[in-house]
This record gives structure tokens, C-alpha cells and sequence, in this order.
């Protein structure tokens, strides 16, 4: 199996999908940049080793540098982007290039960036949902991969349809990631 790195920021449900239905690949580090993230937890408990580090004091390169060589170290050969809420220089995804993806929760390319939800209802979309995609220096601009899509239902909140976007999000992630690394 290919051997992938999960980078999270946060709760890391999107991690747990990635673990939990992993096909054609091995999750052998999961990374964040937040020593608290939820799901470091989460992950140490199930034994995937995890690496933990706050970009504070210690600048963006020295930072890339130290989570690259933990992937490395951890003989990682691609990186799943989940809930990973920090801009990648262009020397990280150069070095990565082609095996880097993330999953964002709008159908791209529309509303790249963040508060998706809430742009596709102001918007009057029809429906909203999710995209991964290879990572490029532009902001969630590489190819996609596999989308996910939907419905907005009246009365829906950026908060109702994020949650069910989330559900697709972890039905769509693991199955494209396991394509991905056997293409
Ligand atoms: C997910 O909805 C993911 O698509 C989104 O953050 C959430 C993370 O949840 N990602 C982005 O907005 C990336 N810019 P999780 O930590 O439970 O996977």
C-alpha cells in the first residue's frame, strides 16, 4: 500500500474517514500544525504515529522544513490535505508536487477560499458540496479529482449544510484518495 500522510489543523473527522477506509493505501503519519487538534488524539490511540507543531516562534520555512522531514522520516509518498487551515508555500508543494490533495467543501470552482457554505446560499444555489483535488500554488485550483454534490434545502443554515456536506465529504475522500494512489 501507498504510504500517505494526513495533515489536519483540527477535529480531523475527514482524517478518521481517510483511516478508517483506507484502500490501496496506509495512513503512516497523521501531521498538524495545532498541538491540540482533536484528532492527534484520536489518531495516537488507534497507533498511527502522529507529529505535532506549532509554526509560532519558529517562522513558515523552518516550520515546512520540520513537517517535511517527519513525512519523510515516515517514508510518507502522498500527502492527504484534511481540515489543513494553512496556506503551503510554493517551495513545500513544488517539492510534493503532483502528490499532494485536499478535499474543500464547495463544488470548485466556485468559492474557493473559506466561509463556502454561507456564499452558496447567499448565492441561491441549488446545491452546494465537495471537491478533492491535486494541489497547486494556486488556492484550491488544481485539477479536481471527484466531486460530491448537495441539495440546499430551504431554511438551511451554513451550519445544517456544512454537516451534511461533511457526510459526503467522507464518503467522497477515502474512495478518490484510493484511485488516486493506484493511478
Ligand atoms: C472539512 O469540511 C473540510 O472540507 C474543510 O474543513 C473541514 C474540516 O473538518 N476544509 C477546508 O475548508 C479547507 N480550506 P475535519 O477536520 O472534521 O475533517
Amino acid at each position: 500500500p501507498v504510504r500517505v500522510g494526513i495533515l489536519i489543523s483540527g477535529r480531523g473527522s475527514n482524517m478518521m474517514a481517510l483511516v478508517e477506509q483506507a484502500q490501496g493505501y496506509e495512513v503512516a503519519l497523521v501531521a498538524s500544525d495545532r498541538p491540540d487538534a482533536a484528532g492527534l488524539a484520536w489518531a495516537r490511540e488507534r497507533g498511527i504515529a502522529t507529529f505535532a507543531l506549532s509554526p509560532k516562534g519558529i517562522g513558515k520555512a523552518g516550520y515546512e522544513a520540520e513537517i517535511d522531514a517527519a513525512l519523510r522520516a515516515a517514508g510518507v509518498q502522498v500527502i492527504a490535505l484534511a481540515g489543513y487551515m494553512r496556506l503551503l508555500s510554493d517551495a513545500f508543494v513544488a517539492r510534493w508536487r503532483e502528490r499532494i490533495v485536499n478535499i474543500h467543501p464547495s463544488l470548485l470552482p466556485r468559492y474557493k477560499g473559506l466561509d463556502t457554505h454561507s456564499r452558496a446560499i447567499a448565492a441561491g444555489d441549488a446545491t452546494a458540496g465537495c471537491s478533492v483535488h491535486v494541489v497547486t500554488e494556486e488556492l484550491d485550483g488544481g485539477a479536481v479529482l471527484g466531486q460530491a454534490e448537495v441539495s440546499i434545502l430551504p431554511g438551511d443554515t451554513a451550519d445544517t449544510l456544512a454537516a451534511r456536506v461533511l457526510v459526503a465529504e467522507h464518503a467522497l475522500y477515502p474512495r478518490i484518495l484510493a484511485e488516486y494512489v493506484s493511478r
